[in-house]
């Protein structure tokens, strides 16, 4: 069969997709291995998984015949294919279905005629190797594989459901179908019980299964019609290759001898297809799981996709030790997939980068503690086979994998290679994870009141997020996680508030004063509005927003874009912060330190030591020093260098910061020397003309020898200078007067407005006079007391003492009530004069007791009090009680 050997994998993938192109078929990519919007699901496990809605009716497509090579991975949940890898020559985690679909369109006789055509005509296989099943009861795909493909009765096997009936996961799609198995022949053949449908070996390989998708299961299991009878097939592209290329195994396909090649490479040991090459095997699998998982924005963590990415990956590790792997490797394996899979999945190239540093990241921390796990494995052995143990309990599961990080079933797999019929308490092991992650939940509750995030980013062990913010305002990126106010989530849709990571960014977070940066991340299917970006830790930037149009979901390729203007702005105001900070120093003296900032797109903030205030004049010289040297137009430069060279060089280091190995030196170049020179993360102006303008709008002091400046500059500045002007002129007009003279005036004015001022008050006083000889005609006799109760005209509450003292003395003894609205008040004088003080009568009494009546209050002395209230239409009536309040 050495003809077979000339058709790699690749042209085996071209020649599927183009034979049913032919046949009315459209050709459509891969979609990810992360589910689009499908909780059901944890990978996509299948080629139908991206067509789920359309065999449901669900969803419309303008095509009714597809074709795809689709990335699968088959590790946990339904299909889970992870403890056979390396054992068997045919199971993967990672592999790629070859699959032809039609929905609605045609069915049986189409599938079965055009997969027959494939393997006979295109790919020339034998009809004697070919032997196809079907399910138990179909008599008619029976009866067409007799038909189209000559097959004779007895090479046809009906199977049961557990063969022949296929479903996605525990609901959807799910139909009888239809395989056809391979024979490698009687060589591989694992003894006298050798068969199809009655053993497991590498004998009866299958190759292609055709479905004949009828039925949604919902998760009772009841089976309810499709719209139409739809098809759906699936071919391992690893396994068509092995038997094209007549090799004994997927392991020695074009697909998976290379990166076999560089395990031998890196390990200094020879692959065997027997027992010896096991560790290969497994790890030439995993690596390719790995890094298609992280490209398609899957990271390891403690759950979920992410547990199940880690329970790969560690195991890799864990063989890579079988072969004297001690050190991190598997990124050097990663690099041999993307090199091998990069033409049918650019992806990979793309994030490439991302995909090492994940890798890297997650297998240091593994490695380091391996070796102290792996011996306490070693002592739980032991401990097991005295005690007499059958199983190992959950407890010292969990303690593995929280103190050296080794997933239970890793664990279990290294036991049983000792002592095979040991049982492990998972389920004891759920339980403490789950309380486990309960705790960090209320751990990280308990710190979220402190501006922190959704989740705790810096527990999931992400990548540093690549930081782009100083070359572009716009870039493309992988969202790596997304998180709901619930926690991390797949997939977030219109109107939900979200945060987002992303491999690399162009979001400058806030830090060192700096606001965080606004702008829009676009997916393919929606949008989210940036309202802020946050750094975690010191490598993680986070975005915050919501969802304003579709909805994005985790590993999707999305572009984000800063708001330019406000960028603009920001930058502006930093750079004027670092110029008012040397202008300061030059104007005060060279003890003014820094001692925080705010860098908003619309002001900043400057707070700074200094003993004293500062006036009116050394504030004018730090402006006009400001803006001449924007006049000048310096250029602004940024170095980076070391933290030691940089204060070596005189630059400005904010106490408050702390500063890596690396630093980045701010610079406003004066011709010949610098301006000013700081120690600074931010985003700046390339020349300071760039900011137009720079007006001081505050100064004042905060604190101990701590003052606070505040200015605007660029477009805010000129407006504030544009309004402010345009107010003087409207000053000047009304004044009828010249803008310059307008403080002269308005001083004219209001010495002016003060003497009639005085003149008035003067009038005032005269005719209230005059009203004191009409007010004492009102006195009247109660219990044998003289009272005066009545209301009185006056500007203010001087007049109406005045004019209580002058009744006083006319009246000798007695109790005097003047009521007046005075500034839509009202208000009341009372007077008891002394003579009566004495006999219990007390005027700070009664007038709260009049306040009172009018909704109000009041007190004062025995002899005078005074009250108000709110309601002036009550005065008259409370006027009048006052009698009866005297009785009493
Ligand atoms: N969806 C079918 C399978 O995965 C073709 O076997």
């Amino acid at each position: 069969m050495t003809h077979f050997h000339s058709m790699n994998s690749d042209e085996i993938r071209e020649k599927f997709l183009n034979y049913f192109e032919e046949r009315g078929h459209a050709r459509v990519s891969s979609s990810s291995i992360v589910p689009q919007a499908d909780p059901t699901l944890l990978f996509t496990n299948a080629g139908m998984v991206q067509f789920k809605d359309v065999f449901l009716g669900r969803e419309p497509r303008p095509y009714t015949r597809a074709t795809s090579s689709q990335k699968c991975v088959r590790a946990g949940g339904k299909h889970n294919d992870l403890d056979s890898v390396g054992r068997t020559a045919r199971h993967h985690t990672f592999f790629e279905m070859l699959g032809n679909f039609s929905f609605g369109d045609y069915f049986k006789r189409e599938a079965i005629e055009y997969a027959w055509g494939f393997l006979r005509k295109v790919m020339d296989l034998p009809a004697d190797k070919l032997w196809p099943t079907v399910y138990e009861d179909d008599d008619e795909a029976f009866g067409l594989w007799q038909e189209i493909a000559g097959v004779p009765a007895e090479k046809i096997t009906r199977l049961g459901k557990k063969d022949n009936f296929w479903s996605m996961g525990d609901t959807g799609p799910c139909g009888p179908c239809s395989e056809i198995m391979y024979d490698r022949g009687e060589e591989y053949s694992c003894g006298p019980d050798c068969g199809i449908g009655k053993c497991d070996c590498d004998r009866w390989l299958e190759i292609w299964n055709l479905v004949f998708m009828q039925y949604d299961s919902d998760e009772a299991g009841v089976l309810s019609p499709l719209p139409k009878p739809s098809i759906d097939t699936g071919m391992g592209l690893e396994r068509i290759a092995s038997v094209v290329q007549g090799v004994n195994s997927n392991f020695d396909t074009d697909l998976l001898r290379p990166i076999i090649a560089r395990i031998e490479e890196v390990s200094g040991q020879s692959y065997y297809p027997d027992e010896r090459g096991f560790p290969h095997r497994v790890i030439a699998d995993h690596a390719r799981a790995c890094t298609f998982l992280i490209s398609d924005g899957v990271l390891p963590s403690n759950d979920g996709r992410g547990y199940v990415l880690r329970r790969i990956l560690r195991r890799a590790v864990r063989y890579g030790r079988k072969i004297g792997l001690n050190e991190p490797f598997l990124g050097r394996v990663a690099e041999a997939v993307i090199a091998r899979m990069k033409g049918a999945y650019p992806e990979l190239e793309e994030r490439g980068d991302y995909v090492l540093r994940a890798l890297e990241l997650d297998e240091e921390r593994f490695q380091s503690n391996l070796d102290r796990g792996l011996a306490l494995i070693d002592g739980l052995i032991g401990q097991a086979a005295s005690n007499g143990w059958s199983t190992i309990p959950g407890n010292e599961l969990f303690r593995l994998y929280d103190t050296y990080g080794i997933p239970w079933e890793l664990a279990a797999e290294i036991v049983q290679e000792r002592l095979p019929d040991m049982a492990f308490d998972s389920s004891g092991f759920d339980i403490e994870m789950a309380t486990q992650r309960e705790r960090a939940r209320a751990a990280h509750k308990a710190k979220a009141g402190m501006g922190e995030g959704f989740l705790d980013y810096e527990d999931l062990s992400l990548p540093a997020t690549k930081f782009l913010a100083y070359e572009t305002m716009s870039s493309s990126a992988v969202v790596v996680v997304l998180a709901a106010p619930e926690g991390r989530t797949q997939v977030v849709t219109e109107g939900e508030e979200v945060e987002v990571v992303l491999d690399q960014t162009p979001f400058y977070g806030e830090r060192g004063g700096q606001v965080g940066d606004t702008g829009e991340i676009i997916g393919s299917s929606g949008r989210v509005a940036v309202t802020d970006t946050v750094w975690i830790g010191n490598n993680i930037v986070v975005h915050k927003g919501r969802v304003i149009e579709g909805r994005l979901s985790a590993g999707e390729t999305v572009t984000a874009t800063v708001d330019p203007k406000r960028r603009e702005s920001i930058r502006r105001n930093h750079t004027a912060t670092h110029m008012l900070n040397a202008a300061l120093r030059i104007v005060l003296g060279s003890h003014v330190r820094q001692a925080g900032s705010l860098v908003a797109p619309d002001r900043l903030r400057f707070d700074f030591s200094h003993l004293g205030s500062v006036s009116r004049d050394e504030l004018e010289q730090v402006q006009r020093l400001v803006n001449d040297a924007i006049r000048h137009n310096w250029p602004v430069v940024t170095t980076v260098t070391s933290y030691q060279e940089a204060i070596d060089m005189g630059a400005l280091a904010f106490f408050d910061e702390k500063y890596g190995n690396d630093v980045r030196v701010v610079q406003v170049r004066e011709s010949g020397r610098n301006f000013s020179m700081e120690l600074c993360g931010g985003t700046h102006v390339s020349s300071t003309g760039e900011i137009g303008l720079c007006i001081i709008t505050s100064e004042g002091g905060i604190g101990s020898n701590m003052r606070r400046l505040e200015a605007v500059t660029g477009g805010v500045a000129e407006e504030l200078v544009e309004s402010r002007l345009a107010a003087l002129e409207a000053a000047a007009r009304l004044l009828q007067s010249q803008p310059l003279d307008v403080p002269a005036k308005v001083q004219a004015l209001q010495e002016q407005l003060e003497l009639e001022r005085k003149k008035l008050g003067a009038m005032q006083r005269e005719m209230a006079k005059s009203a004191v000889g009409d007010l004492l005609g009102k006195v009247e006799q109660v219990d044998g007391l003289s009272l005066l109760s009545a209301r009185v005209y006056v500007p203010d509450i001087d007049v109406m003492r005045e004019m209580a003292d002058w009744l006083r003395d006319r009246l000798g003894s007695g109790v005097i009530v003047l009521g007046a609205v005075i500034e839509d008040r009202p208000s009341f004088l009372t007077v008891v004069t002394k003579d009566l003080t004495s006999k219990g009568l007390h005027a700070g009494n009664l007038a709260k007791a009049v306040g009172a009546l009018v909704g109000g209050g009041g007190g004062g002395r025995p002899e005078m009090g005074q009250s108000g209230g709110h309601d002036a239409s009550g005065i008259d009536d409370a006027l009048i009680k006052v009698r009866e309040l005297i009785k009493r």
